[in-house]
């Protein structure tokens, strides 16, 4: 897994690749840690409102049989909150770049059949096997701030088909600007068991990297100047690299991604304190 280099007209700093956070099974702890301990999903229950109330417009618009495809779903917990409130899917297929996550999340899911796959969000999606007579509900959550999320969002609609659904969720910068709004959450993520879980990162990536610090603060997205990006760098005396990234777009610019990547939003759900949100989506009719 290397360094991703920019172009020299976006280079900011050298930065890792998202999956290098995540690839082995002790990673996978360690970030499971910072997820017990920081997630507004367990910590707030209106945050976790958001990934129920989907349920209702999906009862609508989802045809069965159908085969839900939950991509980066970690341990699937999410997923497994919103099945509560949906039928049971004829196939689940959990895929993520750390590959005992997705079985995990296999095992738990329920459904008639179960699959996992590790799978590179950030290349185009491989050809599922998937039943052919169902209908697809494809989740996405926790993701989009730490991949590209346009390319993203346009990776995963050219999979889709007319019948299909994607549910995704963007966590947001609070308030009006976004560079503001990040600041306000720069805490949930500059704390000791994330340090711990980027500590160890840096320790196990190869070639191994120079002796440095962690230090958190906002950026614009080096694609997207308008867009926060929470960041941690690891300074060094010769370099510094982006170590995580996590953008914090408004609403707005969430929707610009969607229209760009010919979907068509069905519903948003949105965190009273404006710091997460979901959306409903589908293909845009040619
Ligand atoms: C912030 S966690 C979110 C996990 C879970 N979906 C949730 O919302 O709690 C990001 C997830 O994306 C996965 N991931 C990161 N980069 C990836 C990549 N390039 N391809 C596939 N999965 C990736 C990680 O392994 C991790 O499970």
């Amino acid at each position: 897994m290397s360094v991703n280099r920019k172009p020299a007209c976006q280079r900011s700093s050298p930065e890792l690749p998202a999956a290098a956070l995540y690839v082995s099974p002790s990673l996978g702890r360690l970030w499971k840690k910072v997820h017990l301990a920081c997630s507004p999903f367990l910590l707030r229950k209106a945050v976790r409102r958001l990934y129920q109330r989907p349920a209702i417009p999906l009862r609508k618009y989802l045809s069965t049989p159908y085969s839900l495809i939950a991509l980066g779903c970690a341990d699937g917990t999410k997923e497994a909150f919103l099945l509560k409130k949906l039928p049971r899917p004829a196939y689940v297929f959990a895929a993520d770049t750390n590959l005992s996550l997705a079985r995990r999340a296999a095992d738990c899911l329920p459904a008639q059949q179960r699959g996992f796959l590790k799978i590179d969000l950030a290349r185009p999606l491989p050809a599922l096997r998937l039943p052919p007579s169902t209908s697809h509900l494809f989740t996405l959550f926790g993701v989009l701030p730490n991949l590209d999320p346009l390319p993203l969002l346009r990776r995963i609609a050219h999979r889709m088909s007319h019948a299909d659904l994607l549910l995704f969720s963007a966590n947001l910068a609070p308030g009006r600007s976004g560079f503001a709004g990040a600041r306000k959450v720069l805490a949930q993520y500059d704390n000791p068991p994330t340090r711990r879980w980027l500590g160890a990162a840096i320790q196990a990536y190869r070639p191994k990297l120079p002796k440095g610090r962690l230090h958190f603060g906002v950026h614009p997205d080096p694609r997207q100047k308008s867009l926060a990006r929470i960041e941690a760098r690891w300074i060094t005396p010769m370099q510094n690299l982006i170590v995580f990234s996590s953008r914090r777009p408004t609403t707005a610019q969430v929707e610009t991604w969607i229209q760009s990547a010919r979907l068509r939003s069905l519903s948003r759900f949105l965190d009273p304190r404006g710091e997460e949100g979901v959306w409903l989506v589908r293909p845009a009719a040619t």
